[in-house]
């Protein structure tokens, strides 16, 4: 029970991650507010972790627009009169070079992957700053500190996320507030298989494309999205009292060769 007696805000916890996350934090004891723009996915969340005994409300919400933004927030504080951890999760995956990026890609790839998660940041710092604590934990990715092809817009917004997290550690480290972020590498979840990025690969079966599409990690296999939120469970406890500006890559060794 690492996270007993906080409450934690996680965007994006509908799906992968984030719904990995939820249901670590409720093992770990955090009240939840849990965000995202799929209501039923939202509320299976919600009871999952309820089952878990923890308090978990999950509001609806789109982090590209500023009024949901504080809509959350408001909520947390209404729920719970506190906010000690904000897993700032929610973020989307697009591809392209610098050539074939057209603007409403850059756009939203920016505005959801960058901007709603300072604007997060900005809306619990104040509550954090009255509570002398807090910790906050972005979600970067492996192309947060290496490039990759074809993913130029994403690999833009998760450079930024490692550099806010840096930078936002430093301006609140006198104030009892921590602020890392967890980096993971290449993690198997299940909207992969929802835009079928297995199919076509001319492996034998879908197990087989996992395993030859994996085969570049070190490890030689994708990470669970349980694995990455075990880390979020560390840096998010007061277990890293000590850890602050940090990226933590979980990665399976994919940024070490
Ligand atoms: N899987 C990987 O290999 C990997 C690797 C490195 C980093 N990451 C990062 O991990 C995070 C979670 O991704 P995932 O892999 O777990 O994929 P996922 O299952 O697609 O999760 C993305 C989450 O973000 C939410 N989201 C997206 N846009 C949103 C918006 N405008 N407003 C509110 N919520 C929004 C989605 O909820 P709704 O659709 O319900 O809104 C969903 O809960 C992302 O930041 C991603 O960049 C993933």
């Amino acid at each position: 029970m690492r996270l007993k007696n906080k409450t934690a805000i996680i965007t994006g916890g509908t799906s992968g991650i984030g719904k990995a996350t939820a249901l670590r934090f409720a093992e770990e004891g955090a009240d939840l507010v849990v965000t995202g723009r799929r209501i039923s996915l939202g509320k299976v969340v919600e009871a999952e972790c309820r089952s878990k005994g923890v308090r978990c409300v999950f509001v609806e919400a789109d982090h590209s627009k500023v009024e949901d933004c504080q809509r959350v927030v408001d909520a947390a504080v209404k729920e719970f009169n506190r906010i000690d951890i904000l897993f700032n999760n929610a973020g989307i995956v697009t591809s392209g070079t610098a050539e074939t990026t057209d603007e409403e890609t850059w756009k939203n790839t920016m505005d959801i992957n960058i901007t709603a998660v300072w604007r997060m940041c900005k809306l619990v710092l104040p509550h954090m700053r009255k509570q002398g604590k807090g910790a906050i934990v972005n979600n970067g990715s492996d192309w947060s500190v290496v490039a990759g092809k074809n993913a130029f817009p994403y690999i833009m917004s998760k450079g930024a996320v490692g550099m806010m997290t840096k930078a936002m550690a430093l301006d609140y480290a006198r104030e009892g507030i921590r602020v890392n972020a967890v980096c993971p590498g290449d993690t198997f979840v299940d909207r992969w298989m929802e835009k079928g990025y297995f199919e076509g690969s001319g492996a034998v079966s879908v197990e087989e494309a996992i395993k030859e599409s994996s085969a570049y990690i070190p490890m030689g296999r994708f990470g669970k999205p349980e694995e990455i939120a075990n880390a979020v469970v560390f840096l998010a406890s007061d277990e890293a009292s000590f850890v602050t500006g940090h990226l933590l890559l979980v990665d399976g060794g994919n940024t070490a060769q």
